[in-house]
């Protein structure tokens, strides 16, 4: 145990907590590596930290691995990271399914590989009812795609809609990528960035933001503590005035 151990409340943490994993490139260039060593360091830090979610009993985690945007990156880079993907899914398909950890995805699978859609579909059927935590990748994924997306979907499966119809926030939530997760309660941006770069923009309409300039791959279990830590100490007031949240405490 060390002296600066931080205290977590174990009733009091975010049921969802979503993070940018930011910072890699910059991480591997300080050292003089490629960026492909930083992606490849930061799925290290992933790993660490789905582990220590699970261990603290967080029970949804979503990580932001892949974003549509990224696409525009070299070939060759956005090749590294896919190829990586490709190996961790391999790698920790049992660990996954020993700490039963479900495993899904946000975001539009299919404009991923034929491969990696395999896989998935694979992960997905071994994980599925698996209930201890989930962890949700959001991969080829942008907000605004997302809702979008959603739209289209309604607009297709509703042809009949009679015009004047309205659809409400609940019955709409049901068609996002992210219709499984509940609204994201903290959301963690790494690399010292003060941007959310189109992530998770309808779930995190109400989250709590943490930004810390720690390079992602730098980011341990220490760091992830200080996140909730600062979660914990948060009033959230949904509208409402500070006394009223107190009065309901009462
Ligand atoms: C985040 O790290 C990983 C992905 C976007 C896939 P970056 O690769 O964006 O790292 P920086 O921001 O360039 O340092
Ligand atoms: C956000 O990081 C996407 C992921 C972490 C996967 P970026 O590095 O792509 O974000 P911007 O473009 O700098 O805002
Ligand atoms: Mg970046």
């Amino acid at each position: 145990m060390t002296e600066d151990r931080i205290h977590i409340e174990p009733g009091k943490l975010p049921r969802h907590v979503a993070i940018i994993m930011d910072g890699n490139g910059r991480w591997a260039r300080q050292r003089g590596q490629m960026r492909t060593f930083g992606h490849a360091a930061g799925a290290e830090t992933a790993k660490k930290i789905v582990e220590e979610a699970r261990r603290i009993g967080i029970r949804y985690l979503t990580l932001y691995t892949f974003s549509t945007e990224n696409w525009n990156r070299p070939p060759e880079e956005v090749e590294a990271i896919m190829q990586l993907l490709s190996k961790k899914l391999d790698k920790e398909k049992d660990n996954l399914i020993e700490n039963k950890i479900r495993l899904t995805v946000v975001g539009d699978l299919a404009g991923l590989s034929r491969e990696l859609q395999r896989k998935f579909k694979d992960l997905f059927e071994q994980t599925g009812r698996n209930y201890e935590m989930t962890l949700a990748l959001a991969l080829n994924y942008g907000g605004r795609n997302e809702v979008v997306h959603a739209v289209n979907r309604i607009l297709t499966e509703k042809v009949n809609f009679v015009t004047g119809c309205e659809i409400t926030e609940k019955e709409f939530e049901k068609y996002l990528y992210s219709a499984h997760l509940p609204d994201v309660d903290l959301l963690i941006r790494t690399g010292g960035e003060l941007r959310i770069s189109n992530f998770l923009l309808w779930k995190a309409a109400y989250a709590e933001l943490y930004f810390t300039p720690t390079f992602w791959p730098d980011f341990d279990e220490h760091c992830f503590h200080k996140a909730l830590a600062d979660y914990q100490k948060r009033e959230r007031r949904y509208g409402k005035t500070g006394e009223q949240i107190e009065n309901e405490k009462s």
